[in-house]
């Protein structure tokens, strides 16, 4: 591994970068060869990882709410500012991508740039916000699957329709848990037949959003889109908050960066690419939804559905409910990966036990961190209404986006002449954007929300302490690496694909 320094300080030793330091700035610890995962992913892989964690319950159940109570037509514009948000974000997970191909994302990046505890509060914050994103996003499929089973004639149970609170005699949302198990299954498989699962169905939620833009065009009434924004300039912003949710997802798949093939150039091409695509398919899609139905008629639980439906096209109407279905599981499979990634990176670091980061001696995949996500979240997704979970998620996924952003510009500047696979363009305004457009995002959400994720970064911190503080100097003894040998971290990268069972 790379030369240790520890530069001089004037701080106390545990807030300086020497060995003691909770700053020392550490690279992931390599492993030994069998304990690794393997490289199986090419860029189509990718960007349909991308496209899959991208597209989902954002556009399927939140753009018609938003539309309905909040901007009217002017979702459009909520998309368009959630989207330029983000992209400022991915331009900065994309260059670190490209200069750092480990797994364990922004967690990885910031301890690397920032320090070690950064990118353990980081890591744990993640941690949290991807296992509650798999559980709305399979609360909010398992409404759609029940309507579907309805329509085919099977009938739930009260007890197993919701958590309780959420209707009369519900007890456990079964299908949500169903979902979360079920993904977690696929997942322990092994990552490339997971891989080709989720890109079958992918392609199959694309072809749905394409044929909900084909058709609903023509069935589009420009009166509908008067007034543009019947809650002014103002609805139109408070709804970018809410929507946001749709235009994240590509930083989950940069947590595969050690299962990707080149994963310098791939990744940050399939980051860039599929948020590209899926932004494409939002705007045609706002445009139908709110040209299809005056917004004031739109049904905020399924608006694409029910729009079909206004205009008497029933069949096309389950066709979308089907491929809502489908493009939910594909978020729920893109995030429980991206969060059991992380769990390994982290276990893999000694930050957590490495009981939790093993790798399935023949799947090649860490089995236990999966199955321990897929559990939570099926906790969470069977007893707890979807709102309670809906508000952890945007404002950890913000937050990391204010870290990352802030990571790439200080090290353009430190260490400019780093090998870089993707270059973050409009260096510094592109990532000073980043930031402040994150930070105005967080400041739209609820006190409670903000109140949640100070008690759990202070779980983590009592976690660190205890435990990682400890450990980690076991596993990566020394002070802050050089980031000169980021550059040495590329040499496993042009690996070819090995054949996994
Ligand atoms: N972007 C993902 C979705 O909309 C989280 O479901």
């Amino acid at each position: 591994m790379s030369p240790h320094h520890t530069p001089k300080s004037a701080l106390p030793p545990l807030l300086g970068r020497g060995p003691k330091g909770v700053f020392r700035r550490t690279l992931p610890h390599e492993q030994p060869t069998g304990a690794r995962m393997v490289r199986t992913l090419g860029l189509t892989q990718l960007t349909m990882i991308g496209i899959g964690a991208i597209i989902g319950a954002g556009i399927f159940s939140l753009a018609a709410a938003v539309a309905r109570d909040v901007a009217g037509p002017a979702v459009l514009i909520s998309f368009l500012v959630a989207g330029a948000a983000s992209l400022c974000a991915a331009f900065a997970y994309a260059e670190f991508a490209g200069m750092v191909p480990k797994a364990g994302s922004s967690y990885t990046y910031c301890a690397a740039v920032l320090g070690e505890i950064v990118g353990w509060i980081v890591g744990w914050d993640l941690l949290l916000e991807y296992t509650a994103i798999v559980a709305v996003v399979a609360i909010g499929m398992s409404g759609y699957l029940g309507f579907l089973l309805e329509a085919v004639g099977i009938h739930l149970p009260a007890w197993a329709l919701g958590a309780p609170g959420t209707g009369s005699g519900h007890r456990i949302d079964l299908l949500a848990v169903a979902i979360c198990l079920g993904v977690a299954w696929l997942l322990t498989r092994g990552t490339r037949t997971s891989a080709r699962v989720e890109t079958v169905l992918t392609i199959v939620k694309i072809a749905i959003v394409l044929l909900v833009i084909v058709v609903g065009f023509t069935k589009v009434d420009s009166g509908n889109l008067q007034p543009f924004a019947p809650f002014g300039l103002g609805g139109a912003f408070t709804g970018a908050a809410t929507v946001f949710f749709a235009v994240f997802g590509y930083d989950a798949l940069s947590t595969a960066a050690e299962e990707s093939l080149e994963a310098r150039r791939k990744l940050p091409k399939a980051m860039m690419l599929s948020l590209a695509v899926s932004m494409v398919l939002y705007v045609l899609v706002c445009v139908v939804l709110t040209g299809m139905q005056h917004y004031s008629e739109i049904n905020p639980k399924s608006g694409i559905s029910s729009a079909f439906q206004s205009v008497g096209l029933n069949g096309l109407a389950n066709v979308i409910a089907v491929g809502a279905v489908i493009g939910i599981v594909t978020v729920t499979f893109s995030f429980m990966m991206g969060a059991s990634r992380l769990w390994y990176a982290l276990s893999r670091d000694g930050l957590m036990p490495a009981w939790f980061g093993a790798i399935h001696p023949k799947r090649k995949v860490p089995h236990r961190a999966t199955w321990l996500i897929g559990g939570v979240s099926a906790v969470l997704a069977g007893v707890l209404p979807i709102n309670a979970v809906a508000e952890l998620t945007n404002i950890g996924v913000l937050l990391a986006f204010v870290v990352v952003s802030a990571s790439v510009l200080l090290l353009r500047y430190k260490k400019p002449h780093l090998k870089r696979g993707f270059r973050c363009p409009g260096m510094p305004v592109v990532p000073v954007l980043g930031i402040i457009f994150s930070v105005w995002l967080m400041s739209f959400l609820q006190w409670e929300t903000w109140v949640r994720l100070g008690c759990w970064l202070v779980v983590g911190l009592v976690i660190y302490a205890a435990y990682g503080y400890r450990h980690t100097r076991q596993v990566m003894p020394g002070g802050s690496v050089d980031l000169d040998t980021l550059d040495e971290l590329s040499e496993s990268d042009e690996a070819e694909p090995t054949p996994v069972p």
